[in-house]
């Protein structure tokens, strides 16, 4: 399997949400790092989960006293790693500054804990809408999918599986609606526009979009984010910014933030209606992306044709890995989705 491109480690990433980080630390993968998450007395920690001591997993211990404690010999330690204490045996403060756990950058902004695995804690940055006070929010954490998170993002920019895959649901295999698509490249991200002058023909479509549809965004903002924008005929109908956080190469884990205006609905029923109709639509996903994986695993690596559709070709793998692209608009292509 090919290793993750180590332009991961300096990526922002989702590892939870707020709310599950409670009185007990938990483990997460980052882009192949191993990290533990604690709510600490000077606030969040996130360390390479590695007792520096003799390297049992911190993630084992427990907060006691508003530091991590290793449960093998009791060390602890504060939020930003530092050592406080070593049972049974003075801590000398000059000596101290060597015994600490390697801390890991950590923000937690509108309900996610985001972790930066190398570099400094600069250069934070989310795409726009998410979090702002006028929409309303939900996310949707999906644990742990088996399969590449390249091959994820692809499936989120990629509509044409979207009348096979979810047949019914999203759009239908057997009846198509004539829509352009647009391409707009920049050098370091990538937008497919699509225009329409109605609704998709799937379930999802015809129960969450009554005021139509004029057409959609998806914008990538690489290595690890999409963001997804319905238009209505009159506003934004629904904005979906999806985290694919690499813990390996065979595996990931999802993260969404859905957006919605204020005042269509309550917020709880707009997320109970988003959460219904997409729950078999990302199941659907889970398992193209399992059995993709297992077939690439099988024969020993992927090898892809481009087809007719794929506009975006190897330019997302590129911004995957962190390479910039040549900027272009290309377009308006005619298809039928
Ligand atoms: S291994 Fe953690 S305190 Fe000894
Ligand atoms: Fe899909």
């Amino acid at each position: 399997m090919t290793p993750l491109p180590p332009n991961l480690r300096e990526t922002w990433l989702p590892v939870a949400l707020s709310r599950h980080l409670r009185a007990r630390p938990i483990a997460r993968m980052a882009a192949g790092v191993p990290i533990v998450l604690f709510r600490g007395r000077d606030g969040i920690g996130a360390l390479r989960d590695r007792c520096p001591h003799r390297n049992h997993p911190l993630s084992r211990g427990r907060v006691r006293d508003g530091a991590l404690q290793c449960p093998y010999h009791g060390w602890r330690f504060s939020a930003g790693g530092a050592c406080v204490e070593t049972p049974g045996i003075a801590l000398d403060p000059a000596r101290a500054g060597a015994l600490g756990a390697e801390p890991v950058g950590v923000v937690e902004r509108h309900g996610a804990i985001f972790v930066r695995v190398a570099g400094d804690d600069g250069g934070f940055a989310l795409p726009p809408l998410l979090g702002d006070p006028d929409n309303d929010h939900f996310w949707w954490a999906q644990g742990r999918w088996r399969g590449r998170a390249l091959d994820a993002i692809e499936n989120v920019l990629d509509p044409f599986h979207t009348n096979f895959i979810h047949d019914g649901f999203i759009r239908r295999a057997e009846r198509r609606m004539p829509v352009t698509m647009r391409v707009d490249a920049r050098a370091h991200d990538i937008a497919v526009t699509i225009e329409q002058d109605r609704p998709d023909y799937g379930l999802m479509s015809r129960a969450l979009e009554s005021g139509g549809r004029t057409g959609s965004v998806t914008h990538y903002y690489p290595p690890a984010t999409i963001q997804a924008r319905w238009q209505g005929a009159e506003r934004l109908t629904l904005c979906v910014t999806a985290f694919f956080t690499p813990e390996a190469p065979d595996r990931f884990r999802p993260f969404a933030c859905f957006t919605t205006p204020k005042g269509l609905a309550p917020a709880w029923l707009k997320q109970a209606a988003i959460r219904a109709f997409l729950a078999p639509v990302v199941r659907q996903d889970r398992i193209a992306l399992e059995r993709q994986l297992a077939t690439i695993e099988r024969f020993g690596g992927p090898r892809f044709v481009q087809g007719p559709g794929d506009f975006l070709g190897p330019r997302v793998a590129r911004l995957w890995a962190g390479e910039t692209i040549a900027p272009a608009q290309e377009g308006p292509f005619a298809v039928e989705l």
